[in-house]
């Protein structure tokens, strides 16, 4: 055999000293690599469970919170009517009448209403308002009545404006807003929500006789805050 043969033969086929070594270093990085892979398993099932419990944690809260989501009362106009639009010389003691019904759809939670103020508008130019109701508590479930007429003092209607009130009435209606704006404060359980401002603006088309037109009737009136 020539040196040439020889040198890659001892490189190829290592003593068994060296073999057994490489060995033992192999078994003890497998033992190392599971125990790693373990750990990294248990580390991971138990992220998975925390995630999870979490996950269910976040439906629950999102559950509540769409249960004890307060919403707004609901406003429905069920009367308005200015009868001196029917008579000659009406404009001398016109009188407005309106009533409107507040519910408050919520199953467990309270309205806390401050005082409550109603305008009337015109063309969307104020023609008379006053304060309506004192400070109440409305519960769940239960409507309100709100009701009043606006007349002398309350009703500011010109000369000018009543003509046109008559000239929309040949043409068939007179369209009329009514806006009742009060404070209200929630009720949830024992927690009492801020305050906020709130606004109800009921559309109300009236008739040649000065009645409320059926079509008007029962009518909801949009309200938001601000
Ligand atoms: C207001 O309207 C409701 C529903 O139509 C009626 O029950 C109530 O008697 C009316 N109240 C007044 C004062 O007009
Ligand atoms: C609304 O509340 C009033 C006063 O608290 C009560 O007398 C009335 O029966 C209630 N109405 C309804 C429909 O629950």
């Amino acid at each position: 055999m020539s040196p040439q043969d020889h040198f890659p033969i001892q490189i190829a086929t290592p003593t068994p000293d060296n073999r057994q070594l490489k060995r033992r270093h192999t078994a003890r990085y497998y033992m190392h690599r599971v125990q790693e892979s373990l750990t990294t398993r248990v580390s991971k099932f138990i992220c998975a469970i925390f995630l999870g419990l979490l996950f269910f944690a976040g439906i629950i809260a999102f559950i509540v919170y769409l249960s004890l989501r307060p919403h707004r009362p609901r406003f429905i106009i069920e009367q308005f009517s200015i009868p001196a639009l029917a008579q000659p010389n009406g404009f001398e003691n016109a009188e407005l009448t309106f009533n409107v019904t507040a519910r408050n759809s919520n199953h467990k939670i309270g309205v806390y209403y401050d005082n409550m103020v109603v305008n009337a508008f015109y063309d969307d130019q104020s023609i008379g308002g006053r304060p309506v109701l004192y400070p109440f508590y409305q519960e769940p479930k239960n409507s309100t009545i709100i009701f009043g007429t606006l007349s002398g003092a309350t009703l500011t209607v010109n000369n000018r404006r009543w003509m046109q009130f008559l000239n929309d009435r040949a043409r068939g209606k007179i369209m009329f807003r009514l806006e009742l704006t009060s404070t209200i404060r929630f009720k949830i359980s024992t927690w009492d929500s801020k305050w906020h401002k709130m606004h109800a603006n009921c559309q109300v088309d009236v008739g040649a006789d000065g009645l409320i037109m059926a079509s008007s009737v029962g009518r909801k009136c949009p309200t938001y805050f601000t």
